[in-house]
C-alpha cells in the first residue's frame, strides 16, 4: 500500500469541487468526499469525480444498526470508491456488518477504516456527556483494536498517534490521519498539527489535507509540495 496525499474536497456544490479539480491537468489526486458535499450534491457527484480517474475516500461515518450499516455500505461499494468509513462506536458487530455490505460480489471491497474518538471530543466531554471515564487515549487505542479485531484497514487519527496504532494493531494497519500543515502554514482550527514530513516520520500512511491546499493561492503547486514532503 503506497503512502499517499487525499485532498479533502470540502465544498458546498459540484461547480466549486469541479472548478478545483479543473487545475489538475497533470496529475489525478486521491480525493476526500465528506457529508457536506455528499448532502450537497448526492451520488452522482461521487461517479463524476470518479469517471475523471480519481481515487475517492467517501467519509460520511455511518453509526446504526448492524443491518443497516450493512445494506447502506452495499450502496456505497456499488458507487466504486476506493475507502470509506464508519464509527468504531457502533460496536464490532456493526463494523463486521458493514464489512460483508462493502465486499462486491468479485471479492473486492473498498478500504474500511474507523473513527475512533473525534478530535472535537476531550476528556471531560467523554465523561460527562457519554458516561466514558477511562482516559481519552485507552479509549481511542481501544477502540483501534476492536477495529483491527474486526478486520478493518485502519483507522483515522493524528499523526501523532500513528505509532502507537501501528504498534497495537500492526504495521499494516492504516493510519490515516489528518491535522496537516505546512511548516509555515496557519493552522486554523486544527490544534494538533504536524508537517507532511513529519507524519511521514511518525508513519502516517495517508494525510489528509483540506485548507492547506484548497485555500493555497497556487493549489497545484501546494499539492505537489505536500506529496513531494509526505511520499518523497
Ligand atoms: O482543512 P483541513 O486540512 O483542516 O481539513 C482536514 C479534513 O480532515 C477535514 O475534512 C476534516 O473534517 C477532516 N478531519 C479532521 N480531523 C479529524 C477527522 C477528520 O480534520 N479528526
Amino acid at each position: 500500500m503506497g503512502k499517499d496525499v487525499i485532498i479533502a474536497l470540502d465544498f458546498d456544490s459540484k461547480e466549486k469541487t469541479l472548478a478545483f479539480l479543473d487545475q489538475f491537468t497533470e496529475e489525478k489526486p486521491f480525493v476526500k468526499i465528506g457529508m457536506e458535499l455528499f448532502y450537497a450534491e448526492g451520488p452522482a457527484v461521487v461517479r463524476e469525480i470518479k469517471a475523471r480517474g480519481h481515487k475517492i475516500f467517501l467519509d460520511l461515518k455511518l453509526h446504526d444498526i448492524p443491518n443497516t450499516v450493512k445494506k447502506a455500505m452495499a450502496v456505497l461499494s456499488g458507487l466504486d470508491v476506493d475507502m470509506t468509513n464508519l464509527h468504531a462506536a457502533g460496536t464490532r458487530a456493526m463494523m463486521e456488518a458493514a464489512l460483508e455490505g462493502l465486499t462486491r460480489p468479485d471479492g473486492t471491497r473498498p478500504l474500511l477504516i474507523a473513527v475512533t474518538q473525534l478530535t472535537s471530543t476531550n476528556q471531560a466531554r467523554m465523561e460527562q456527556d457519554i458516561l466514558i471515564e477511562k482516559p481519552l487515549d485507552q479509549v481511542v487505542m481501544h477502540y483501534a483494536r476492536c477495529a483491527a479485531q474486526s478486520g478493518l484497514d485502519g483507522v483515522v487519527c493524528s499523526p501523532l498517534e500513528a505509532g502507537k496504532v501501528h504498534n497495537a494493531c500492526g504495521h499494516g494497519f492504516l493510519a490515516v490521519t489528518p491535522g496537516v500543515r505546512f511548516a509555515d502554514g496557519d493552522a486554523g482550527d486544527q490544534v494538533r498539527v504536524t508537517t507532511p514530513a513529519r507524519a511521514r516520520e511518525l508513519g502516517s500512511d495517508y494525510i489528509v489535507v483540506g485548507r492547506p491546499i484548497t485555500q493555497a493561492a497556487d493549489p497545484v503547486a501546494a499539492y505537489r509540495r505536500c506529496v513531494s514532503e509526505f511520499v518523497g
